[in-house]
């Protein structure tokens, strides 16, 4: 074996048989890698079995056809998003880049993009690489809470914005964003501007109707709801103009070539499933879980704070707090220990130990965005969960604020 490979390796297998594994676990890092449900493995694992590629006339292909067909069924109804075309990709990253890439590949002339502050990497990276390319990118401050700036867009959008990209539901601090006014500021000055929302951390937990808030363009993530990882989709609505940026083997999908995840969709379709049918009681559940899970930190911990909005307007499954004087990433790691798996601000930061972009944006100094822990509730989990979980947090704070110097913070 390669030798940086086998040294990494070693450091990988070191550190999981340095911790051994809890008896109790409870999985709260669904921001960047999802439980699954039950119901959706099986799906997956049938489909494996007996699905064939969708672009082939033979009946596993047709099969195949039919877990597409079924699941785009599912999803533009879910979010009643109108005529269209939807397009399956293997992420939400993938969707977010299609969406954005795609639209500038095939733009008429308009150069300028208007995205908000607090966008996903998979908005915020691509948007970056068109500005390299010649685009005029014009970034939408947001308030304290996370709420995008209404007036600052109204005055932004012109003849030159070809389009406007704000996520329904931030995916670090929750904020549900008024997307409706913001398509309405939009369309009323221009509507041939294309209003994209990414909607990968809004889907099931808060109602989407696409249609009637005017949205163009939507971006969808499975793993984000309890489906498997490695399927994403699009929805482009009927007659805007997107540019592959993918090419290779003719596939069922103009604009996503390659083989289609089957088994990943047909898991996909059976989430969606269930979180249709049962939209209201796991909205529900998440709401209960997320403010005992909030509250109950805020009676048991000192020097806390809540990152994004408080009640109706935040995501039901998010709870993102800032533990002063400790450190976020030691304290993934201490309760890591104790079986607990959350992650500070988001995965893509902690690697290159940045502070996330959204909590700075909205206006948290450098250390407070450092000592940020992100937890997603599910409708996977129970109270039990949440009590363990109450139990463990206060001793992992005490025990980094132990061990950090304060004077860091
Ligand atoms: C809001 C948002 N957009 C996009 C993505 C990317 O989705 P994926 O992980 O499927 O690439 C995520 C990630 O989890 C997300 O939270």
């Amino acid at each position: 074996m390669r030798k940086d490979l086998a040294e990494q390796l070693e450091k990988v297998r070191s550190l999981i048989s340095a911790h051994s594994r809890s008896s109790r676990e409870v999985y709260l890092d669904l921001e960047n890698s999802g439980l699954i449900f039950e119901e959706s493995l099986e799906e997956l694992i049938e489909a494996y079995r007996s699905r064939g590629n969708p672009s082939i006339t033979h009946r596993p292909g047709w099969w195949a056809l039919e877990v597409i067909l079924e699941a785009e069924a599912n999803l533009v109804e879910f979010v009643n998003a109108g005529n269209g075309e939807l397009v399956f990709t293997h992420s939400g990253t993938e969707a977010n880049n299609l969406a954005i890439m795609g639209l500038a590949r095939a733009s008429n002339g308009r150069r300028k993009i208007l995205v908000s502050a607090i966008e996903h990497l998979s908005v915020k990276f691509p948007a970056e690489r068109l500005q390299n390319q010649g685009f005029k990118l014009v970034e939408i401050p947001v308030d304290g809470e996370g709420f995008v700036n209404l007036d600052h867009l109204a005055s932004q959008v012109d003849g030159d914005t070809l389009m406007v990209s704000i996520a329904a539901v931030n995916h670090e601090i929750g904020t549900i964003q008024d997307l409706k006014s913001i398509a309405e500021i939009v369309k009323d000055k221009n509507s041939e501007i294309i209003v994209h929302t990414d909607a990968c951390d809004a889907l099931g937990r808060v109602p989407l109707d696409l249609e009637r808030a005017r949205i163009d363009m939507a971006s969808f993530s499975g793993h984000k709801i309890l489906a498997p990882k490695g399927v994403g989709a699009l929805f482009i609505m009927e007659g805007i103009k997107i540019e592959p940026i993918l090419h290779g083997q003719l596939s069922s999908q103009r604009l996503w070539p390659g083989a289609e995840n089957i088994p990943a969709i047909a898991g996909f379709a059976k989430a969606l499933k269930l979180f249709r049918e049962n939209f209201d009681e796991y909205r529900s559940k998440m709401i209960k879980l997320r403010d005992t899970l909030i509250d109950g930190i805020f009676e048991r911990v000192d020097e806390v704070m809540l990152n994004g909005p408080r009640g109706d307007n935040r995501a039901p499954d998010n709870v993102n707090m800032s533990f002063l004087y400790c450190e976020g990433e030691a304290l993934t790691v201490e309760l890591s220990l104790r079986g607990i798996y959350v992650s500070s601000g988001s995965a893509c930061t902690s690697r290159i130990l940045e502070p996330s972009h959204v909590l700075l944006a909205i206006g948290k100094p450098y250390e407070v965005a450092h000592g940020s822990i992100l937890m997603k509730v599910s409708p996977m989990h129970d109270d039990e969960d949440i009590k363990y979980v109450l139990e463990q947090i206060p001793e992992a704070v005490n025990r980094i604020r132990f061990i950090s110097p304060k004077a860091v913070m």
